[in-house]
C-alpha cells in the first residue's frame, strides 16, 4: 500500500512538473539531431526557453537523414554546410506561435504563424510580417503539416508536453520553407501556370511579386490564358500590367479559411469580388479557385480557372460549373498558350524593359482578420530571435 502511494505521488509530481524543452528533447533518442541543431544556435534555443504557449514541430532523426539523402534543397544545403543563419530560420519555421494540439487539426486546413519572421536575415528569408505560415490539416487519420511548395509532413507522435505550455509534435519530414512566388509557381504539381509566369515576365513584374510583403495572388492556369488568347494577342504591356496587378492584393495574406463574401482592393486599384460557395469553394469574380493555399515566401497563391478582367468588375458573382468569360468575345488562337514564349527569352526591346513596375500599396482585406494583425514586426526583434544574425 505504501509503495503504491509513493508511486502515485511520484507520478503526480511528474505530471505537475513537465520537463524543460531542452530536457524533453534530450530525453528523446529520435530527436538528437534537432537537439544538436538547437545547440548550434544557442540564441534561438535560449529565446525558445523563454517563451510559453508555443508548439514545436520536431523532425525526427530519420527526417533529417531523409533530407540529406535527397537532391539539394535550401534546407539540405543549410544543414549539410552548417549554415547557422539558415538553420536558425529553418528551425524558427518549425515553431508555431500558439498552442496547437492534435485535436485542433481538422479537415479544413488552418494556417497559423510561425516564429520565422522578416527580421531573420540570410539566404533563407520570409516577407510575411506576422511570421511565415504553416498549415495544419487532418488528412484521413494523419495530423499533417503543410509547408512550402505544397510539401507536407505527418505528425508521428503528438502532444508531448514540456514546461511553460510548450507542446511538441514529432514529424516525419523536415518542413519546406516557402520559396518565392516565381520559384514556387514553376513547380506546382499537376497545374501548368507557365503562361502566368510568362506574362509576369513580359510585364517586368516578377521581382515585385517575389519580394513585396504580405501578398495574396490569384494565378490563372494555362487553360485560362489559352481560352482568352485573342484578348492578349496584341495587348500592350500597359494593358497586361493592368490585368496582372488586378490579380494581386498586398498587405494581407489570405488563405481560403480567411476568405468570406467580400470585396478587396487589388494592386491595380480596382475591387475584386470574393465569394465562398456552400461547398466551401472560393470564387474570385467569376473565376473558381482550383488549387488553394500555396504558401509563398511573402504570402500565398491560389490558382484560378479564368483570367480576371479589371474592366469587368463583378457585383454579384454567380458560381457556376462553367465560368462566365471575363473577356467577352475572346477566343483561343489554335493551341497557342499566351506568353509562354516570354519565359527564358530576353524581353523585346521597347516593351517589357521600358515598362515601369508599379509600386503596390497595401490594401485592406476585411475577410482576412486572422492574418491582418497589423505590423508586429518591430515587437519581434525585442524577442532576440534575430539578434544573433
Ligand atoms: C497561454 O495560453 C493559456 C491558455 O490559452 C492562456 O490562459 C495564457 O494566458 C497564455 N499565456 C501566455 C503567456 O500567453
Ligand atoms: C555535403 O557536403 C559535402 C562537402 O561539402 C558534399 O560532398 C556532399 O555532397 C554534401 N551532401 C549533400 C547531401 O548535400
Ligand atoms: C505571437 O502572437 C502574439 C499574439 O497574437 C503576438 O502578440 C506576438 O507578437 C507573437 N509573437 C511572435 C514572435 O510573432
Ligand atoms: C500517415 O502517416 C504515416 C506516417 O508518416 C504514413 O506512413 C502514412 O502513409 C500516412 N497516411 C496517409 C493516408 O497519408
Ligand atoms: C527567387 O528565388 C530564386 C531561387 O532561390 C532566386 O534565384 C531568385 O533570385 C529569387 N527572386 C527574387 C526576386 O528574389
Ligand atoms: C519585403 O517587402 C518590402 C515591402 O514591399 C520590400 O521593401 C522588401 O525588399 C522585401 N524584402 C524581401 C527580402 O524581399
Ligand atoms: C493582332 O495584330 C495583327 C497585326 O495588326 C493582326 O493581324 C491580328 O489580327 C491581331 N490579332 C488579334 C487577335 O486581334
Ligand atoms: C456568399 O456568396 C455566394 C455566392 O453569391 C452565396 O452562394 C453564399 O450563400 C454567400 N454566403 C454567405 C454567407 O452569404
Amino acid at each position: 500500500m505504501r509503495t503504491s502511494i509513493a508511486f502515485f505521488a511520484c507520478v503526480s509530481s511528474v505530471l505537475a512538473q513537465a520537463p524543460s524543452l531542452t530536457d524533453l528533447i534530450a530525453s528523446q533518442p529520435d530527436l538528437s539531431t534537432i537537439g544538436a541543431a538547437l545547440g548550434s544556435v544557442p540564441d534561438l534555443a535560449e529565446t525558445l526557453a523563454g517563451l510559453s504557449n508555443i508548439t514545436i514541430l520536431a523532425p525526427t532523426n530519420s527526417a533529417f537523414e531523409a533530407l540529406l539523402a535527397q537532391e539539394d534543397t535550401p534546407e539540405s544545403v543549410a544543414v549539410n554546410s552548417s549554415d547557422m543563419q539558415a538553420i536558425a530560420a529553418i528551425l524558427a519555421y518549425h515553431v508555431l506561435n500558439g498552442t496547437y494540439v492534435s485535436s485542433d487539426f481538422s479537415e479544413t486546413p488552418a494556417f497559423v504563424s510561425s516564429l520565422f519572421l522578416p527580421s531573420f536575415d540570410g539566404s533563407i528569408r520570409t516577407n510575411v510580417t506576422d511570421g511565415q505560415n504553416v498549415g495544419l490539416l487532418l488528412d484521413g487519420e494523419n495530423a499533417t503539416i503543410l509547408s512550402g511548395e505544397l510539401k507536407s509532413a505527418n505528425v508521428i507522435e503528438a502532444d508531448i508536453q514540456a514546461a511553460n505550455s510548450v507542446t511538441v509534435h514529432k514529424i516525419d519530414t523536415v518542413l519546406t520553407v516557402p520559396r518565392n512566388a516565381s520559384t514556387t509557381l514553376s513547380k506546382v504539381p499537376d497545374v501548368e501556370v507557365t503562361a502566368a509566369l510568362g506574362a509576369l515576365t513580359a510585364a517586368s513584374l516578377v521581382e515585385t511579386i517575389d519580394s513585396v510583403a504580405d501578398l495574396t495572388i490569384f494565378v490563372p492556369n494555362n487553360d485560362a490564358f489559352t481560352t482568352a488568347a485573342s484578348a492578349f494577342a496584341n495587348a500592350s504591356i500597359e494593358t497586361l500590367t493592368n490585368v496582372l496587378t488586378y490579380h494581386a492584393v498586398t498587405g494581407a495574406v489570405a488563405f481560403s479559411s480567411d476568405i468570406t463574401n467580400t470585396t478587396v482592393k487589388t494592386v491595380n486599384g480596382n475591387d475584386l469580388t470574393l465569394s465562398v460557395g456552400v461547398d466551401g469553394t472560393v470564387y474570385v469574380d467569376n473565376a473558381k479557385v482550383v488549387l488553394a493555399n500555396i504558401i509563398l515566401s511573402n504570402g500565398v497563391a491560389h490558382i484560378i480557372d479564368t483570367v480576371l478582367n479589371p474592366e469587368d468588375e463583378i457585383e454579384n458573382p454567380t458560381p457556376a460549373a462553367t465560368p462566365t468569360p471575363a473577356f467577352p468575345g475572346a477566343t483561343a488562337i489554335g493551341t497557342d498558350v499566351p506568353y509562354t514564349s516570354a519565359l527564358g527569352a530576353a524581353p523585346t526591346a521597347g516593351t517589357a524593359s521600358s515598362a515601369p513596375a508599379p509600386t503596390p500599396s497595401p490594401s485592406e482585406f476585411p475577410g482576412a482578420a486572422v492574418q491582418v494583425k497589423g505590423a508586429l514586426g518591430g515587437a519581434v526583434i525585442g524577442l532576440g530571435l534575430a539578434m544573433m544574425l
